[in-house]
């Protein structure tokens, strides 16, 4: 049999290697606390769900539902190309609604979608998603905004938010009749997609990424002069409410959004960093949605935001690296007689929280140091026969190079207290 050829990860799906996963779990731990701070819990929900759900929630229309999932036909189900869908049906299948009123909840895992893989744009990715269900006021979109527009900051990444409103099911469909009128007396200056668009989902066409669509749309009407007064003065009051917040903002008529159910309020946190992948995070008010799924007539609002787009910039615009995630001490045990008492030595130091690393091949010290070196030992003990048979060790600082005598007296237990006490002690 013939095992020589190499097996690769599908196209648009990645390893993320151990070289940059602290740069994820910086963005996770982050992104928690200050979901939690802002009263969101954590919910978790299975990667495969009905295609019935996407096609009601996304639209059947969208460029999502018609090309981009992966669905399993024969079963009728489909990988999560989104988390909103499914927060919103494990809410309505276990009443979350009649525990708390409002509630709030926030979920982080991968996403797929079958779209051309390029820098921030991937096949399997990952959403940090946050959800406020229950609530109408406009003072909840910006508290919402406000809490992605933090964590983006306490990240340290520059971005910009644009703001639309997409209006509600009474002034969007006379402003979409409006839409098609103009698109139709202009039709031979759009590109193929939105021609087919204009009779599909005219939105799309607002924001085409050709440059002749964008003169041309410049001249279609605008929704935010067509919303009804209840919409329009919700988003006034959203407007207000960002001010007082002090978040800086700027409103982009031509934002539509790539999934159907929103209405009113949507949103974009856009970087110029990323070449084609502008946004870094989006979201906005689906008011109908959960009533259109089956359950209560409860409004909500959501983000999320692109993991790899975070990672990417967080790169880019601030040089972070991982995080430190080299070992307390390295036990070089030189001697034969040293293995199973720093083998020992090891175990309990992992007992107590500390990051030992041991090597048990009996190398040369040279080698063992250099060993100590790639696992970023801050300190090694050095234990041959002769060391041990005196109840000593050497413990070296592997960034000073200085050497010390550390006794290795009593018990193996007071050998773990006093080495955990030195190194908590000793400054490198
Ligand atoms: P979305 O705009 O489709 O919205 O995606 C949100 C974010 O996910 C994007 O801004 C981007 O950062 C990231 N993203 C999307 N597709 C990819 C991809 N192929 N590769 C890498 N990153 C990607 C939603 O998914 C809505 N569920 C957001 C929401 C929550 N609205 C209300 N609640």
């Amino acid at each position: 049999m013939e095992f020589s050829l190499k097996i690769q990860a599908i196209n648009g799906f990645k390893d993320i290697l151990p070289n940059s996963v602290g740069r994820w779990q910086l963005i996770e731990q982050r992104a928690r606390a200050i979901f939690e701070r802002f009263g969101l819990q954590e919910i978790r929900m299975p990667i495969l769900e009905k295609t019935e759900l996407f096609v009601r929630s996304i639209g059947e229309a969208t460029d999502v539902v018609e090309k981009e999932m992966y669905s399993f036909a024969d079963k009728g189900i489909t990988m999560r190309p989104e988390a909103t869908a499914s927060i919103m049906r494990a809410f309505i299948e276990h009443g979350l609604h009649v525990q708390q009123p409002v509630q709030r909840l926030y979920t982080i895992g991968p996403m797929f979608r079958h779209e051309r893989p390029q820098k921030g744009r991937l096949r399997q990715f990952h959403q940090l998603d946050a959800e406020i269900i229950g609530a109408v006021e406009p003072r909840i979109d910006a508290e919402l905004i406000a809490m992605g527009q933090m964590l983006l900051d306490e990240l340290g990444l520059t971005v910009s938010l644009e703001l639309n409103s997409l209006g509600c099911p009474e002034c969007r469909p006379p402003f979409k009749t409006a839409l098609v009128a103009f698109l139709e007396r202009s039709i031979d200056g759009l590109c193929d997609d939105c021609k087919r668009r204009t009779h599909t989902n005219p939105l799309r066409v607002l924001d085409c990424k050709k440059p002749t669509c964008r003169t041309l749309v410049q001249a279609a009407p605008s929704m935010l002069e067509a919303l009804c007064p209840a919409c329009d003065h919700h988003f006034r009051e959203v407007q207000e409410a960002l001010q007082a917040l002090e978040i800086p903002f700027r409103l982009n008529r031509f934002m539509v959004r790539g999934l159907d159910y929103y209405t009113r309020t949507t949103f974009e946190f856009l970087t110029t960093d990323l070449g084609a992948q502008a946004a870094v995070g989006a979201g906005g008010r689906y008011d109908g949605l959960i009533e259109s799924l089956g359950g209560p007539a409860l409004s909500g609002i959501g983000f999320a935001m692109g993991m790899e787009r975070i990672a990417l910039l967080l790169e880019q615009q601030t040089g972070t690296q991982q995080d430190d995630a080299g070992m307390d001490i390295f036990l070089a045990a030189l001697g034969s007689n040293t293995l199973a008492p720093c083998s020992l030595l090891a175990h309990l130091l992992r007992k107590e929280g500390i990051r030992a690393a041991i090597d048990y091949s009996g190398r040369s010290l040279k080698a063992q140091l250099k060993q100590a070196g790639r696992v970023g030992a801050r300190f090694t003990l050095i234990v041959g026969d002769a060391e041990w048979a005196q109840q000593e060790g050497i413990l070296r600082n592997m960034r000073t190079q200085e050497q010390q005598p550390f006794a290795l007296t009593g018990t193996p237990e007071q050998q773990c207290r006093n080495l955990r006490q030195r190194l908590a002690t000793t400054t490198d």
